[in-house]
């Protein structure tokens, strides 16, 4: 391989710093013998700390949806014989016979280093590149096609909801007009028309920084993902299991607590009458951890990082 582009990807690859991994691993509360779920190895730095706390007899299954981590995931631990690993949605867990009896499970949700960090993959407006944003480049619409087929009020939907961004309507009637001239395909094309939208209000922060979330999100359905996983993942999970959820913004740390309170997510119960009081499947583990001034210093993208411990009732 020697100097070349695999063996320079394969450095890079490595170079995701596990957020909060200790507090993971203690949330988890680890059965050497037992059988977890990994559902976002990224680069596996979570992954390496669970299969150190297992026995010969322990199992650790492996998913993503970004088939570059999955390629991972295969190069560095499928010839362990506790390891099994899959490409796939975690929301689609249930799909994978494998998905049973779990002792644990841990998400970590968001994008890893590695792909915002990868010019191609069009996360990030640092540098120029095709605006795709797909975690699973196998499937589905890039941001650049969602630009040129959605109109102006769906762009500003996805805006407000999903990237919080109060000058949603302004932005995407100027990318609705651009886009009759030429077509926005690139990150840099797509951060500098938000700039020219709606100026530098900011000082520490690019004006296109929402409008990126907001995509983001929604070309990879990051929250209606996120709901139906922690419902086949819970209906996983062996009595006393334990699920450990690590979000990175608000909107999903809202579903997680939500989801582990017991409460629907108000969409699905609009126009239905009050819920009726049943047993949540999980019971919450003591509050939320935050990541300590040292780790965020140390790695400024665990910033945002909120992590939350659930255990299966029994
Ligand atoms: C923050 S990184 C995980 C890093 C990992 N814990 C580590 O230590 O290397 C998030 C990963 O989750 C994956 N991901 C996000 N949402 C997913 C989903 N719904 N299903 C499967 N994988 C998902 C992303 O592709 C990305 O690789």
């Amino acid at each position: 391989m020697g100097v070349d582009g695999t063996g320079l990807m394969i450095e890079r690859a490595a170079a995701h710093i596990p957020v909060m991994r200790d507090e993971a691993i203690a949330g988890l509360a680890m059965r050497p013998h037992g059988r977890y779920l990994d559902g976002t190895f990224g680069r596996g730095g979570h992954a390496r700390a669970i299969l150190d706390c297992l026995d010969q007899a322990g199992r650790l299954l492996l998913m993503d949806r970004d088939p570059q981590a999955i390629a991972e995931a295969q190069r560095a631990l499928a010839a362990d014989p506790r390891v099994s690993v899959r490409h796939g949605n975690f929301a689609e867990a249930a799909q994978w016979n494998e998905v049973h009896d779990l002792d644990g499970a841990l998400l970590d949700l968001g994008v890893s280093s590695p792909q915002l960090d990868d010019p191609a993959r069009g996360f990030s407006f640092q540098s120029d590149a095709p605006l795709d944003m797909r975690m699973d480049t196998t499937t589905g619409e890039s941001a650049a096609e969602f630009l040129a087929r959605a109109d102006e009020t769906e762009i500003a939907d996805v805006l407000w909801r999903y990237g919080e961004e109060r000058m949603s309507r302004r932005i995407a009637r100027v990318i609705v007009s651009q886009r009759t001239e030429s077509p926005i395909r690139s990150t840099r094309g797509l951060a500098e028309l938000v700039e020219r939208a709606i100026g530098r209000r900011e000082r520490n922060k690019h004006p296109a920084t929402r409008t990126f979330q907001g995509l983001r999100i929604h070309i990879n359905d990051e929250l209606g993902s996120l709901d139906r996983g922690l419902r086949a993942i819970s209906a996983a999970l062996k009595p006393g299991g334990r699920l450990v959820v690590i979000s990175f913004h608000s909107l999903e740390d809202r579903i997680v607590k939500n989801f582990i309170r017991g409460e629907q997510p108000v969409a699905t119960r609009r126009g239905l009458p009050p819920p009726q009081a049943v047993q949540p499947p999980l019971r919450a583990v003591g509050r939320a951890h935050f990541p300590s001034d040292a780790e965020t210093a140390a790695n400024p993208r665990a910033r945002s990082a909120v992590l939350r411990i659930a255990e299966k009732q029994a």
